[in-house]
């Protein structure tokens, strides 16, 4: 290792060789890159909504008097809301700037330096970044060949340094879901599960119920999907009530801005518009899965949530992305993970989405 000089020699040894998150490419890296207006760039690699949010919310911020006033630190009104929501007891309820924020929280309250974190993957590349970023060590639970947890493994994988199971129901990227049973089975472990609930909205089941009645279940959801907020970053956790009172006492103070406030209080008053965008998004899933299996170098993969995984059995997949990419069109893509080689994975958009996209697949070809 090379030695470190001015002021690298304070930082955190660890971290030399933290490779960080590889997020979404924004379109506004790419004026000029590719052959279309940035405007006109169809974005399908990070599953957001592509009807975006209700325009109660865009009113709402426009005529909002007091962004020079910090939001509520307890987080009051914005609980009461997601109770109205959810059925679960504000006593329950934390919420954080976007769903990834309270996977932070969580890492933070729960790990000391060497503890073990339980992954099932491949799954949602932010459970390994901010575990490793606390100084957790990761025990990687390979899924089956259909992206299935592996339950017997997952138990095996149980140390007494275990601190956290992470699950993603459905997962991310395969959009495939855990049986009630399974997650049952591993509940009855007794250890912390984190259970990432982000695409509850189109996959309808919940382990909701269940926090109330396991001391060891926290459910993770967010904002960023189903109601098209997620550049406005609101999440929300469902916790026993110990764990919620620990994490609003080590939370930044001020965590979720009141936009984000403003905005889930008229997401929620226009939940009927914003379940019918969820409804037309499940519709267009099928049709697109219909499309992407009429293409016989691809292998989609049935999905419950608002995107498909695809194998892509001939050709490169990274070239493939780079080709959609130079057409103005984006996707995610997956080269080279344990059960991940060569796989595209693409958000489900509005039916002209879907249209370039075919289309472009088949003039790539
Ligand atoms: C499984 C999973 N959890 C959490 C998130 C992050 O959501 P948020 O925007 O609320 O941070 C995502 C986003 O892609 C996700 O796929």
């Amino acid at each position: 290792m090379t030695e470190k000089t001015g002021i690298e020699k304070f930082i955190r040894p660890d971290l030399a060789s933290f490779g960080g998150y590889s997020a979404a490419t924004s379109p506004e890296t790419l004026e000029g890159k590719v052959a279309v207006p940035v405007e006109n760039i169809i974005k399908l690699d990070a599953n957001e909504n592509p009807y975006g949010c209700s325009s109660r919310v865009s009113r709402a911020l426009a005529a909002y008097p007091n962004f020079n006033i910090y939001p509520d630190d307890g987080q009051t009104r914005i609980r009461k809301l997601l109770e109205g929501y959810t059925g679960v007891a504000a006593k329950h309820i934390v919420a954080g700037g976007g769903s990834n924020q309270l996977i932070d929280l969580v890492l933070r309250l729960f790990i000391n330096r060497g503890d073990e974190v339980i992954n099932c993957v491949p799954t949602f590349g932010i459970y390994r970044f901010s575990a490793e970023l606390c100084g957790a060590a990761l025990v990687e639970v390979p899924r089956e060949a259909d992206f299935a947890v592996n339950v017997r493994a997952l138990k095996a994988a149980i140390t007494k340094k275990t601190k956290i199971i992470f699950l993603a129901n459905p997962n991310n990227p395969s959009g495939t879901m855990t049986s009630p049973r399974d997650i049952l089975e591993i509940l009855d472990t007794g250890f912390p599960v984190l259970l990432d609930e982000a695409y509850y909205e189109f996959s309808r089941e919940t382990a909701a119920p269940l926090v109330s009645r396991y001391q060891n279940l926290m459910v993770l959801r967010t904002f960023s999907k189903w109601a098209g907020l997620a550049g406005l970053r609101v999440g929300y956790g469902l916790f026993p009530p110990q764990i919620t009172d620990y994490l609003l006492r080590i939370k930044m103070p001020y965590n979720v801005n009141v936009a984000g406030l403003v905005a889930v209080e008229e997401s929620l008053k226009d939940i009927d518009y914003l379940m019918a965008n969820v409804q037309a998004i499940l519709t267009e899933r099928e049709r697109f899965f219909a499309e992407l299996s009429k293409i016989e170098w691809l292998k989609p993969i049935p999905s419950q949530a608002n995107f498909i995984l695809c194998e892509v059995l001939k050709g490169e997949a990274r070239e493939l992305r780079q080709k959609l990419q130079n057409k103005g069109i984006l996707i995610r893509g997956y080269f080279d993970q344990p059960l991940l080689r060569n796989f595209i994975r693409i958000s489900v958009g509005k039916p002209e989405h879907t249209d370039a996209l075919i289309k472009a697949l088949k003039e790539i070809i």
